[in-house]
């Protein structure tokens, strides 16, 4: 097989807890002028692992990966590949490969020497690199197209080409910039899926750029939520979601329900609330509230439901559409009642939150 997997490459040992990291930062930040892009980063992947960075624009998401791949310097802090301190080492010596937003395909060359160009300039011999781009090319699914030029290919499958490219030179770790934020959403779904099966074929360590929340929590191992050029909170993206660390990850992944009760403040996810018809009993133990259905968003396969509780706050409930078409849009104004599982909401600010003693005489708790 021409591209080879992680065992092939690294033996049986691959595995073993004494490899290091396949990346570590440690106090990383960089500036440009007075706009501090990265300020101060820590962070570990493992090898093999589908590790992403997701923030707004702006966040220093771009900055970071360009620090990982040596197209610039960060002005304090050390960057370590594999173990090895690559913090001043240029970017064609590091084990890292890029996938661009833009691809930076080369124009005037074919697919199949655009995806071969990085084994010819290593000086691999023709055969095998033909043989290589062939396996690349049937992997991202472009069998048939290695003769087109870029400019006679769909988005979609220029960002493949892009794709197969930076795998084919099987880098310890490949960077990822926001690789798919030029295609429809449909194309998109279909890339994410294709991406992480490339991923977990291949083994490399992948580095993920988006800003694209359900992209993140799709695709990632761990991810790592930057805001400001500071990671807000590391973790699966269960846990992220679950538990956010913080008012602004809990509001930038999904919509965030923020109640404040008893000096608490906490997140109750939409998912998380019953509305309860008339008469309907809540089942014991859960909080109720009730209030009345400002808004009712028909958002196909569910709705939400924008509720204004009697308390002032405002809640977003959501549910599949299982009933009739249509129905859903009748709730609009009607007074409703949401009940939720205290254990089913998280508490923000924990550290605040630990230093209240009476935090278990209130309705909500940390599991
Ligand atoms: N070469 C540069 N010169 C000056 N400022 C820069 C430069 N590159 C980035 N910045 C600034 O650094 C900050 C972080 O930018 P960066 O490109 O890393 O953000 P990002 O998270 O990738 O955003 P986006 O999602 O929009 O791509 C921004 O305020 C940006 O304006
Ligand atoms: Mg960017």
């Amino acid at each position: 097989m021409a591209i080879h997997s992680r065992e092939a490459r690294h033996g049986a040992s691959a595995k073993s807890a004494l490899r290091p990291p396949a990346l570590r930062l440690e106090g990383v930040r960089k500036s440009y002028g007075h706009v501090l892009a990265v300020a101060g980063v820590d962070l570990t992947v493992q090898e093999g692992e589908f590790f992403t960075l997701l923030g707004p624009s702006g966040s220093g998401k771009t900055t970071l990966l360009r620090l990982i791949a040596g197209f610039e310097r960060p002005d304090a802090g050390t960057i370590e590949l594999a173990g090895r301190d690559v913090t001043s080492t240029p970017p064609h010596l590091r084990q890292t490969n890029t996938v661009f937003q833009d691809y930076a395909l080369f124009p005037h060359m074919t697919v199949a020497d655009n995806i071969g160009y990085g084994l010819r300039i290593k000086g691999i011999p023709k055969a095998e690199r033909e043989e290589r781009v062939q396996t690349a090319l049937s992997m991202v699914r472009l069998a048939g197209l290695d003769k087109r030029k870029p400019n006679q290919l769909s988005g979609g499958q220029r960002q493949r080409v892009a794709l197969a490219r930076a795998v084919v030179n099987e880098p310890e770790v490949l960077l990822l910039d926001e690789p798919l934020g030029a295609l429809d959403l449909k194309l998109r779904q279909e890339m994410q899926l294709e991406l992480k099966r490339i991923q977990q074929k291949v083994g490399i360590t992948f580095v993920y750029v988006t800003h694209d929340q359900e992209e993140a929590l799709t695709m990632s191992d761990r991810m790592a939520v930057m805001a400001d050029g500071k990671i807000e909170q590391i973790g699966p993206p269960v846990e992220v979601y679950e538990r956010p660390a913080t008012e602004f990850v809990a509001g930038f992944i999904g919509i965030s329900n923020v109640l404040e009760r008893n000096g608490i403040r906490f997140v109750v996810r939409p998912e998380k609330l019953h509305m309860l018809e008339e008469g309907q009993e809540p089942r014991s133990g859960m909080t109720v509230e009730s209030g009345i259905v400002e808004q009712v968003v028909y958002v196909g396969m569910s709705t939400r439901y924008i509720v204004r509780l009697d308390r002032g706050e405002q809640l977003v409930a959501v549910r599949q559409n299982m009933d009739a078409p249509g129905q859903a849009l009748r709730y609009e104004g009607r007074r409703v009642r949401l009940a939720w599982v205290p254990g089913h909401t998280y508490v923000l600010d924990h550290q605040r939150a630990r230093g209240e003693s009476a935090l278990s005489e209130h309705d909500t708790e940390e599991r």
